[in-house]
Formats: structure tokens, C-alpha cells, sequence
């Protein structure tokens, strides 16, 4: 019969980086960065998820959502009954805004020119993809997605927008759930997200 060799290649997720993005210099945010985070996921994930940018933590290790922000979402996934391994990650923009604060590196809100120019990489993943459903963590990434420097989240959380052949599932960020102070908002917060994901596994 037919050998299928397992190598350890073949067993990592494909990741969409090309030369070009890796080179990539369309907004200065590469000057600051440590590399640029692509996306992650098997190239049959019916689900996307976008985030907003590389966090401290995913700048140094080149791969979205494997800090702070990264383990809400890894316990939302869970709770929603995903699979990470399932679904492709990535973000609105591609390199670590930060500003100096002390020894830390601050995290920065990119700026609209910062999403223009950073929407092609993202168009290109949702392309290659072509995802059923795109749950949109944020404001930022919503703005991306809809190419609406308007669209705000509150505006339109809860909403499923069809957009050519896929829906879009806007809902919190995982930051804002870590950043909420008051109990009861957090966890409310963290509920939305839940549901947002489970949303996504029964429309995919
Ligand atoms: N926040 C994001 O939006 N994306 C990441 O990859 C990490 C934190």
C-alpha cells in the first residue's frame, strides 16, 4: 500500500508568511517590531478568528495569541467547545505597536493608516482561506474586515453580517475582558466571547 510519512513538518499547522509579508514596510510599525506575526491554521479551518495586532508576547515568539490575551481566548475556545488547532488566527495588523514604559513595552492601538495598510495581507488570508465564518475580536478588527474606519463595536455586537460568502461574528476582544475591572462586567464580557465562538461552531 501507500506509505504516508509523518514528518515533523507536516504535522506543523501551515502558516500563510511569504517573503513579501515578512518583508513587508507599506506602514513604519516593522522599524519597532521583532518580526512580523502571520497567521496560523490548517488550511481547511472553516473558522477565522482576528484579533488586533501582536501583543509583547507574540511579537518575540511569532504567533498570535500565545500571551495574556492569548489564554482567554484559549479558555472562551473551550468553554465554546473549538478546537484551536482547528481554526485560523490572525490579526487586523501584523507588527507589535508599542510605545517604551519603563522596562515594558506598552502596548499601542494602531492607527487607521496603520489597518489600511496593513488590510491586504488580511484580505490575502481571507482569500486563500476562504472561511465560512470570521468571528472579528474588536474594534479594530471589525474596522479591518468591514473596511469601515467607523464601525465600532458596541454598534454592532450581537449582529451576524454576511459579507460575500461568509458571515462575520463581531465580539469583544480577549484584552477587554482582561482589562474590565468589575467582576460582574468581566465576566459578561467573557460570556459574549463565548458565545460568539459557539455561534461560529454551529454556523461553520
Ligand atoms: N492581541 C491581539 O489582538 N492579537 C494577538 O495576537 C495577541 C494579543
Amino acid at each position: 500500500g501507500v506509505q504516508i510519512r509523518v514528518t515533523a513538518d507536516a504535522a506543523q499547522p501551515e502558516r500563510a508568511t511569504t517573503s513579501a509579508l515578512q518583508a513587508c514596510q507599506r506602514c513604519t510599525l516593522w522599524c519597532h517590531a521583532t518580526q512580523v506575526v502571520p497567521g496560523i491554521g490548517p488550511r481547511d479551518a472553516r473558522i477565522m478568528l482576528v484579533g488586533e495586532q501582536p501583543g509583547d508576547q507574540e511579537d518575540l515568539a511569532g504567533v498570535p495569541f500565545v500571551g495574556p490575551a492569548g489564554q482567554i481566548l484559549d479558555q472562551a475556545l473551550q468553554k465554546a467547545g473549538i478546537d484551536r488547532k482547528q481554526i485560523y488566527i490572525t490579526n487586523a495588523v501584523k507588527h507589535f505597536k508599542w510605545e517604551p514604559r519603563g522596562k515594558r513595552r506598552l502596548h499601542k492601538t494602531p492607527a487607521q493608516l496603520e489597518i489600511d495598510a496593513c488590510m491586504i495581507w488580511l484580505d490575502q488570508e481571507i482569500e486563500q482561506q476562504q472561511p465560512d465564518i470570521i468571528v472579528a475580536l474588536g474594534s479594530t478588527a471589525l474596522k479591518s474586515l468591514l473596511k469601515s474606519p467607523k464601525a465600532t463595536l458596541t454598534q454592532m455586537l450581537g449582529q451576524e453580517i454576511r459579507q460575500r460568502s461568509c458571515v462575520i461574528v463581531p465580539t469583544y476582544h480577549p484584552s477587554f475582558v482582561l482589562r474590565v475591572t468589575d467582576e460582574h462586567q468581566q465576566r459578561a464580557a467573557f460570556e459574549e466571547m463565548v458565545r460568539a465562538l459557539s455561534r461560529a461552531r454551529v454556523l461553520a
